[in-house]
């Protein structure tokens, strides 16, 4: 077997077979087939797509390609949840502690910020002191000792999907059906998940930007996860416009920590509902999805989920006064209004704008070796839908540098669309499949 053929293959529209497909993954993996083979491969699939099977095969082989998590002390329910990308997406960080308050083991492995995305370690390492870089046997005795554990991606995880994912990013191959469900199921697979929630996001902040891609991914990931034996559960939610009002690093833990104090967005709280109610599903522990939702809140309200963050971060090395009093989170050096150019409804925020410009701010990096400001990014004020009148302020830009701030004002002033006729909230929740 060799790599021309197996490119020559794909590019003439046939299906690899498993050991194709397994070749692939491991003599990428190993430095021997080289990055513009690979380019050639991947492009090859992204034009022409692939099956069922060689999806299964490809998810399979790129879960492999590194260590595996072995979470079977935890029993046969192991949930995890992942998100295909968003923007001002914090809802792994009140979900988590949210879940670890219903008893069910959290053992979590998130990634960082990358392009117009933000991501939960990033977010996390604002608390001053957490550490997110612990060893697996410490990860595991946190998750028995007080049933959480929050970490990055430090181990030797699927190392066969961050080389592709990489490469996708620079032969524009990232909106791929095949390899986004690849991807995302290897990690998990890796990650030592048997029950996946998986929140597919649909609109101008998604990589699926129209309900039918966002279904079909969701079907994909559904089918793999049958054939992999691992139940899988999608949410199609709405990335049309960020989600909630704070994007940037420590903003989005304010407003997370805000949250589990009951100060709850309300499409944060729907996202974190409609997910946490399949979680507490797949685990076994509850068949109504509705009764599900109101026993999170009520883990809320009476203050479990929070206290479970508290003891999360503690546990990590975090200073939990932060979280008792947000007040003493760094804060920018320059805080802007936005002012509205005209009176009217809230028609649009297009969210990966916003997004790009939380970057460009310093909340995301261009590169993996980029540092992030955790202090900079945008509080929004208004929403889609909303009504403002003339000059009234529609969100607050947190900057450090001044020019970059006054310039931030004047690109999101222009990305809020906004109308003479009446407009509606966005709906939250698309679909679950
Ligand atoms: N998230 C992932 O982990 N992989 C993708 O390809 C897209 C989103």
């Amino acid at each position: 077997m060799n790599i021309l053929e197996i490119i020559a293959k794909k590019r003439d529209k046939k299906i690899l077979d498993k050991e194709e497909i397994e070749y692939f993954i491991k003599e990428y993996t190993n430095g021997n087939v080289t990055d513009y083979q690979a380019a050639a491969l991947v492009m090859a699939i992204y034009i022409n797509g692939m099956n069922d099977e060689e999806i299964t095969n490809l998810t399979i082989a790129m879960a492999h390609s590194g260590e595996m998590l072995d979470l079977s002390v935890f029993g046969r329910n192991v949930v995890d949840k992942h998100s295909t990308g968003g923007v001002g997406d914090k809802v792994t960080l009140i979900l988590a502690p949210i879940i670890a308050s219903f008893g069910i083991p959290v053992a979590k492995m998130s990634g960082r910020g990358l392009g117009f995305t933000g991501g939960t370690i990033d977010k996390l390492e604002s608390i001053p002191g957490y550490c997110t870089n612990i060893s697996i046997e410490e990860f595991v005795e946190n998750v028995k000792n007080i049933g959480i554990s929050l970490i990055g991606q430090t181990l030797n995880l699927a190392p066969a999907d961050k080389k592709i994912y990489a490469l996708r990013d620079t032969i524009s191959c990232t909106d791929s059906i095949p390899l986004i469900a690849s991807s995302i199921m290897s990690k998990k697979i890796a990650a030592g998940a048997n029950k996946i929630v998986l929140d597919v996001t649909c609109g101008s902040g998604a990589f699926m930007q129209t309900y039918e891609e966002a279904k079909m991914l969701s079907e994909t990931m559904n089918r793999i996860g049958k054939l992999a034996t691992k139940e899988t559960v999608c949410v199609i939610t709405n990335m049309e416009e960020p989600l909630g009002y704070a994007i940037g690093n420590n903003l989005e833990v304010i407003e997370a920590v805000k949250f589990l104090k009951q100060d709850m967005p309300e499409d944060v709280k729907e996202v974190v509902l409609e997910l946490g109610a399949y979680m507490i599903k797949l685990a076994g522990l509850g068949e109504n999805i509705e009764e599900n939702k109101q026993r999170i809140l009520e883990k809320v309200r009476s203050g479990e989920a929070y206290q479970k963050l508290i003891e999360l971060v503690k546990n990590q090395g975090g200073d939990t006064t932060y979280l008792d009093d947000t007040n003493q989170f760094a804060k920018a050096k320059y805080i802007l209004e936005v002012k509205a150019k005209q009176g009217g409804y809230i028609a649009s925020i297009a969210a990966r704008q916003v997004g790009e410009l939380s970057g460009y701010l310093g909340a995301g990096r261009v590169r993996k070796e980029d540092p992030i400001d955790e202090t900079v990014g945008i509080i929004l004020k208004k929403k889609t839908g909303d009504f403002v009148q003339l000059g009234e302020v529609l969100a607050y830009i947190h900057a450090n540098d001044e020019e970059k701030g006054k310039k931030a004002v004047e690109e999101l002033q222009n990305i809020y669309q906004i109308q003479v006729e009446k407009t509606q909230k966005l709906k939250t929740i698309i679909d679950v499949r």
